[in-house]
């Protein structure tokens, strides 16, 4: 058998555009009932070129619609990583009577000079006075000019409700620098955060800055995620984050926060390959106040490399993120939105299986192990290794599970299918230490066709990989290293899209 690259890799509940190339996802904001993703696209090739903003909208987060390009490169540069808000009180002057709320897209041209890796970055704005479809650039374009600072890009704004103004954060070579704006066009610069703090191992690229409260407390904190790119955890691009508090001008990070950090960098909004550039939409909450986001699904180490020929990349499924407290302080937990239960179907469960030899837990034919999401949990925790695996007939492999010997999550993909495209793919599994000290390990796993998101602990640690398989997934089973064990339950739901 062979199958059309649409029929093996095109994922079933992941965005893709239909053709051409995709990066970070850009000027996401809810308004009006629907949830707009804008990406940073290149039309005219399968790799990264001149950026544009293509669109997407979506009422759930999930299923997403691609609409026509929103925002094309003019003559200060191509259209770089950037924002969107909603103007709610037209703070701008940009909205027009009786037109629908203004929207504004902050974003960075990036214009290439003479010389190899020579550019201008700056900072631009452009309004939408039809709910995101189409923008109009505003005529005294760059709102933030450059003085030669090489990396100067990503604006994130957000609202500051405590002090009534805008406040933009943006990526300076490994730093991030702040500014405030009253009409998001005029914009003076309060300070910077990184110096000597976080990882430095890349370039620092698109921050979010924002307020969330502590869970089931009056309590709440800033944070602070950085993309950084090389420099992840498991090699080349990934995500991490500060916890701290904004005074109106300075970003403070939480000495506890920071004296753990110092300790062991284990703050990364996910330890996989496979989550990048991720911010979270504007204007909108969970209802226990959270903020939702979503990543690119790629890692600039394999990006323009991975064997698809017709689109390149996906975006994760969209997340919630939550902040809790405990005994080892401030922590972000991440999960899939609310929103993809209403997508379950068939479900499979069972509890209390004892596990021997290798398992089989489900195969496709019963449940498309392309378009699932399980939940197990285990409580019989031994110093051995749990082995999940993904299999089919041709022979590939998909492992991921738990030591508990050394306290590590890990995917390893050496054997999951289409690998030589690049020696970064897969020359050593990922991993990430478990910071839960609870009894039960569970689990959440969204399997698409070329994705796995790992989900530990109620998301406090998460891992998401991509991989190509040479034929689609049929079996899923589970195995201990030389030890008996009870998998306490398990239930695997179909997901209809
Ligand atoms: C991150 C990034 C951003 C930049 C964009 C260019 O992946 O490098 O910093 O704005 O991609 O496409």
């Amino acid at each position: 058998v062979s199958f059309s690259e649409e029929e093996l890799y095109r994922p079933n509940f992941h965005f893709t555009p239909k053709a051409n190339w995709m990066n970070d996802p850009n000027g996401m904001f809810y308004y009006n009932g629907y949830y707009h993703l804008y990406f940073q696209y290149h039309p005219d090739d399968n790799v990264w070129g001149p950026m544009h903003w293509g669109h997407a909208i979506s009422t759930d987060m999930i299923s997403w619609t691609e609409q026509p390009i929103a925002i094309y490169p003019d003559k200060l540069g191509t259209i770089f990583s950037g924002s969107a808000v909603v103007d709610i009180s037209n703070s701008s002057g940009l909205g027009e009577v009786s037109k629908a709320t203004p929207i504004v897209a902050i974003y960075t041209n990036f214009k290439k000079l003479e010389g190899d890796d020579n550019s201008k970055q700056t900072q631009s704005i452009a309004f939408s006075n039809d709910e995101g479809r189409t923008f109009t650039k505003y005529e005294n374009n760059p709102v933030i000019d450059n003085n030669n600072i090489k990396d100067f890009r990503d604006p994130k704004v957000t609202w500051d409700e405590e002090r009534n103004k805008w406040v933009m954060s943006l990526a300076a070579g490994d730093k991030i620098m702040f500014y405030e704006s009253k009409n998001l066009k005029d914009w003076n610069l309060l300070s910077d955060f990184g110096k000597g703090i976080g990882g430095h191992g890349g370039v620092w690229e698109c921050p979010d800055l924002f307020k969330l409260p502590v869970l089931g407390t009056d309590e709440s904190k800033w944070v602070l995620f950085v993309s950084i790119n090389p420099g992840g955890p498991n090699g080349g691009s990934a995500t991490q984050y500060f916890i701290g508090d904004f005074d109106g001008t300075h970003f403070i990070i939480d000495k506890e926060f920071e004296k753990r950090l110092n300790e062991e960098h284990n703050y990364w909004i996910d330890f996989g390959r496979d989550n990048y550039a991720g911010v979270s939409w504007s204007n909108v909450r969970t209802k226990d106040g959270g903020k939702l986001m979503l990543s690119w699904m790629s890692n600039w180490d394999y990006a323009q490399k991975v064997p698809t020929q017709k689109w390149r990349s996906a975006m994760t499924v969209a997340r919630k993120v939550q902040l809790k407290k405990d005994n080892n302080g401030y922590r972000l937990f991440f999960s899939p939105v609310n929103e993809l239960s209403k997508y379950r179907s068939t479900k499979y469960k069972n509890e209390n299986i004892k596990i021997k030899e290798e398992t089989k837990l489900m195969a496709s034919e019963a449940i498309d192990l392309a378009s699932t999401e399980i939940n197990f949990k285990i409580s019989d925790l031994k110093k051995t290794v749990y082995t999940f695996k993904l299999s089919n007939k041709q022979g590939d492999q998909l492992l991921f599970g738990y030591n508990h010997g050394n306290k590590t999550f890990f995917i390893d993909r050496s054997k999951s299918g289409q690998t030589a495209f690049s020696e970064k793919f897969a020359n050593k599994p990922s991993t990430a230490v478990r910071t839960s000290s609870n009894d039960n390990l569970t689990g959440t796993i969204l399997l698409d066709k070329t994705s796995i998101e790992l989900f530990y602990d109620n998301g406090e640690t998460v891992m998401t990989e991509i991989f190509f398989p040479n034929a689609p997934y049929e079996k899923l089973s589970i195995t201990s290293e030389n030890k008996e064990f009870i998998l306490n339950s398990i239930e695997i739901n179909k997901l209809n899209f």
